[in-house]
């Protein structure tokens, strides 16, 4: 039942965004399958802090929440009133975890503004290909100063492979996983070792 509402609060957000230039970017919440493989590369018995960008309706949350010791602070951006609402009233209890409604573009006052400098994971579900240029610019400015220097960026994406010479721009090391039990078959970027952006 919460999977179908999901999926309907999902597709409407997805709709009424639409002619405001869709920043939600998908019609459905990422699969189970597809929220696991996105944050494969945890060592969940070493990570102490991470912060998930767009969130939505919390599939990927739901994974850090499985996995997260609970010593590891989690940090959840959602920009959207409606799923940041959801996301407090799914996730709100844990101690560890902390639901922000914002917006990723404050990437580093947010976490600022909680006493944090560095992140070990900064896991994003945002549309970051069809941000405007300077936004991503900014957005990658600032995953630079914010990620420990062994850490990692991971984006899901819908387009297998597509985005990849894009992620190279940013950074020095890009690994593509793919994950055909998504609908659509979909994936994810692990980056490694910002760039400086221009
Ligand atoms: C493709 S959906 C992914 C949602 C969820 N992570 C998932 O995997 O199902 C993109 C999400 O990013 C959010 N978003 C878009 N731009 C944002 C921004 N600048 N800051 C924070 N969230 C943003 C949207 O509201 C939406 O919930």
């Amino acid at each position: 039942m919460r999977r179908m509402n999901d999926h309907t609060l999902f597709l409407g957000k997805f709709l009424t965004q639409l002619p405001r230039g869709n920043p939600i970017a998908s019609i459905a919440p990422s699969s189970r399958w597809l929220s696991r493989t996105t944050v494969r590369n945890i060592a969940w018995d070493r990570v102490e802090t991470l912060i998930e960008l767009g969130a939505g309706t919390g599939p990927i949350t739901r994974v850090l929440a499985e996995r997260a010791r609970p010593q590891c602070r989690a940090v959840v951006v959602e920009r959207d009133h409606d799923f940041a609402r959801l996301l407090r009233d799914r996730f709100g209890s844990l101690r560890n975890f902390e639901i922000v409604e914002g917006d990723a573009r404050d990437l580093a006052a947010l976490l600022a503004d909680r006493g944090i400098t560095q992140v070990d994971h900064v896991i994003s579900g945002l549309p970051v290909p069809s941000f405007p240029r300077e936004l991503r610019h900014a957005l990658f400015r600032q995953v630079r100063t914010v990620l420990r220097p062994e850490g990692t960026f991971n984006q899901i994406t819908e387009f297998a492979w597509v985005y990849w010479p894009l992620y190279r721009k940013y950074f020095d090391h890009v690994q593509f996983a793919f994950e055909p039990r998504n609908l659509p078959p979909s994936g994810a970027y692990f980056c490694r070792g910002p760039k400086e952006v221009p």
